[in-house]
């Protein structure tokens, strides 16, 4: 051996101290990877490819890799299943925090607020010991009836790319790895393993990819999960276009793609369209006569047989082992990781805040909300404000250490001496149960339908503030994975108990739990309208602080409110088929507020909007120059001021409307936002920088993203639908 290849040799496989290169901490992550491959069977590479149970992929026990566990996500950790079955494991110490769902997240609008998500999160799942936290998700919200819109991040790119990614790297600092979900185009839940996803370039680079996008380049994910739709007829699991081309190749993700659990169909495909880790609902029924049902994924036996034969290539089973191997060493075998922590006071006050920051105040006529401190009854309705929301709704349920129903924060949160009183007014879904977690609750309830609204109502006359407390739930066709919404409509006849309060008391105030937008036929006939979300273990004490004015809200719609659901592009164009197992995305690029301003159509709550208990000024509308350079930037900004009484925040919104294209453009399409918060009477000048990327439009005959040069408008507002000031330049 000549010295030169004996040095090498002792860099590649040795480090001084004699530890393993692999091992070896300081040394550079890929020469670790490469090293451990080096040392790995044939057999070995493949095992790691695939689950050994329901949460886990083996690891190298040989070499003393550890397995990687995951676990969903992305609202709470979920609790332990058995190895083999989705029966719960029956452990007494895997109950978490349920931190408020990500719809509510993303109605934050705060960067801040999606830290500490992932930080607390992070935490949490450390502590249990995973490795790989199923969520985020940042599937756009294209159709309200989507079941599981909750676990997304709403309908506008830039609104998901930005809060996205400190979520991510929050996450991660406890080496404890996302995987980003659903990428891509899982848009509706009806026949999700069934449908192939029509959708033009342009359409899918400008709406359904930004986020995924940000949250690979901007967030570093450390895995993504495989959506189990189809594109281009291909599973997107294992999706040539999809994951070679785009996700590892344009974006350069370094990391493992996941199939969603029993996203893969096919070995082969499986092999060379990008696939790296494969996990899987059932592990019989995919049988080849194995004794381990896990033998039988397609990334294990089926796929050791074409490598042992010369129909696989070595190169690219490489390929997958090293995102395997990196993703390991960037959690499980990471050494330095924190400790974590579970179920915490910080984690609940987080939970709290979020849920208080995401509160959406609607609508406050007369300024009915907050709670005024003279009301001496209030009356609470509805099933919503009794019922545990953290269990049901699919993969996403959890097991709480504890829930604050919404009565019971308003009772915690009502001065001494209110008389709180409750009605059930309405009755929806009793079961209280998911996968073996049972809430406990008896919801069952004898009384007829009238006679739930007469007693509401006959309580409501001399109440001084009727809240009525309803909505969605995570019950099957509702908000709830696996199936779709059947209509805007609220359930369960609440817009009749809605219409009889109101006709008896005036001082009405609706709380909507939900992940999605409902119709509200008796939206005149109320003072005040808030959407809560779902709030999580804290959901109760959030929505008091925002009734009783502890916070002032706000939060913004992260997602269009559509008075009918022809309204909405899919629906207004029949694209949208439950049944069809092609889903023909025909509104194209116009999805949420993009469809509602070409159409010149008035949503019942607009995308951005929100109200607070104070008011804010929006003035000075200021750009630096009235030119851009095509490769500069253009400095702007506006003054806010608080002219109420009550300290407050404030999103301002920056809008980018393109003059003259030679492409339809949306009417405005927002590009970015700050969250201010302000003292009453104080200003603040909040500045934007427009980019060149903020200006351009992806062009299907280029295949790339382009700026043409001209007029552009700068709308700078507090919702899409309230724009303040204009600002217009142009581009040369
Ligand atoms: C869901 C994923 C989830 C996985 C594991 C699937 O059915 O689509 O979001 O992470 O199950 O529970």
């Amino acid at each position: 051996m000549t010295l030169g290849i004996a040095l090498l040799a002792l860099s590649c496989c040795e480090s001084a101290s004699d530890k393993p290169v692999y091992l070896d901490e300081k040394k550079p992550l890929e020469l670790r990877v490469e090293d451990a491959l080096s040392r790995m069977t044939l057999e070995e590479k493949v095992k790691v490819l695939h689950a050994q149970s329901k949460f886990s992929s083996a690891g190298v026990p040989r070499l003393g890799i550890p397995d990687l566990w995951c676990t969903d996500g992305p609202h709470g950790i979920r609790p332990e299943v058995l190895w083999d079955k989705w029966r719960q494991a029956g452990w007494t110490n895997d109950s978490c925090v349920a931190f408020p769902a990500l719809t509510c997240l993303a109605a934050t609008w705060s960067e801040e607020m999606s830290a500490l998500y992932g930080k607390s999160i992070g935490e949490e799942a450390r502590y249990r010991e995973k490795d790989v936290l199923l969520g985020p998700g940042v599937n756009i919200y294209r159709t309200p009836l989507n079941g599981r819109n909750f676990e997304y991040m709403g309908e506008d790119p830039c609104l998901a790319s930005v809060m996205v990614v400190p979520y991510i790297q929050e996450v991660q600092k406890n080496g404890v790895a996302v995987c980003v979900k659903h990428y891509a185009l899982n848009n509706q839940e009806s026949l999700r393993h069934e449908y192939d996803a029509v959708v033009d370039d342009r359409t899918l680079n400008e709406i359904y990819l930004p986020a995924f996008k940000a949250a690979v380049q901007q967030g570093g994910a450390w895995s993504i999960m495989g959506s189990y739709n189809l594109y281009k007829g291909q599973h997107v699991c294992h999706n040539q276009y999809l994951l070679n081309d785009i996700l590892k190749g344009e974006w350069g993700f370094d990391g493992a793609v996941i199939s969603d659990w029993g996203g893969c169909h096919d070995t082969d495909e499986a092999i060379t369209n990008g696939l790296d880790l494969e996990f899987g609902t059932w592990t019989d029924g995919l049988t080849m006569g194995a004794t381990n049902g896990y033998d039988a994924y397609h990334l294990a036996h089926a796929y050791l047989e074409r490598l042992r034969d010369g129909r696989a290539s070595e190169e690219v089973l490489n390929d997958k082992v090293r995102r395997v191997l990196r993703l390991n060493f960037r959690t499980a075998m990471r050494s330095d990781k924190p400790y974590g922590s579970l179920c915490s006071p910080e984690h609940y006050e987080a939970a709290r805040r979020i849920g208080g920051e995401g509160i959406v105040l609607l609508k406050n006529e007369g300024g009915l909300l907050p709670v005024k401190a003279d009301a001496k009854k209030i009356l609470v309705v509805g099933e919503n404000a009794i019922k545990m929301m953290t269990v049901g709704g699919g993969s996403s349920s959890l097991k709480v250490q504890r829930e604050v129903s919404p009565l019971d924060g308003i009772r915690a949160a009502a001065p001494a001496g209110v008389q709180v009183v409750y009605e059930r007014g309405y009755v929806g879904d009793v079961s209280g149960s998911y996968n073996g977690v049972v809430t406990g609750q008896d919801l069952s309830e004898s009384r007829s339908s009238a006679q739930l609204i007469a007693d509401a109502c006959s309580q409501a006359a001399d109440a001084d503030v009727v809240i009525f407390v309803g909505g969605l739930n995570k019950a099957a066709h509702q908000d709830c994975e696996d199936s779709d919404r059947y209509g805007l409509e609220l359930p369960y006849g609440q817009d009749a108990v809605i219409k009889a309060l109101a006709a008896v008391n005036p001082s009405l105030a609706v709380v909507i739990v939900s992940g999605n937008a409902v119709a509200m036929p008796w939206v005149e006939d109320v003072n005040a309208i808030v959407e809560a979300w779902y709030g999580g273990s804290e959901a109760g004490n959030a929505i008091a602080d925002v009734l009783f004015g502890k916070v002032n809200p706000s939060g913004k719609l992260p997602f269009t409110f559509p008075i009918r659901l022809e309204d909405n592009g899919a629906h207004a164009l029949g694209a949208y088929d439950p049944k069809a197992t092609e889903a023909h995305y025909s509104e194209g690029i116009f999805v949420g507020y993009r469809w509602a301003q070409k159409h010149g159509i008035k949503p019942l709550f607009a995308f951005g909007h929100g109200l607070s208990y104070t008011a804010f000024e929006y003035s000075n509308p200021k750009a630096k120059r009235s030119v851009m350079r095509a490769d500069g930037t253009l400095k702007m900004s506006v003054t806010v001021t608080n002219t109420g009484e009550l300290a407050g925040k404030e999103v301002v919104q920056l809008y980018i409307k393109d003059v003259e294209a030679s492409l339809e453009r949306p009417e405005m399409e927002l590009k970015a936002f700050r969250k201010i918060a302000l003292e009453p009477g104080e200003s603040k000048v909040v500045e934007f920088v427009v980019t060149p990327d903020m200006l351009k439009f992806y062009d299907p005959a280029k295949g790339d993203w382009v700026l043409e040069p001209g007029r552009f408008v700068a709308c700078i507002g507090a919702s899409s639908e309230d724009i303040r000031h204009r600002i217009g330049f142009e581009v040369k």
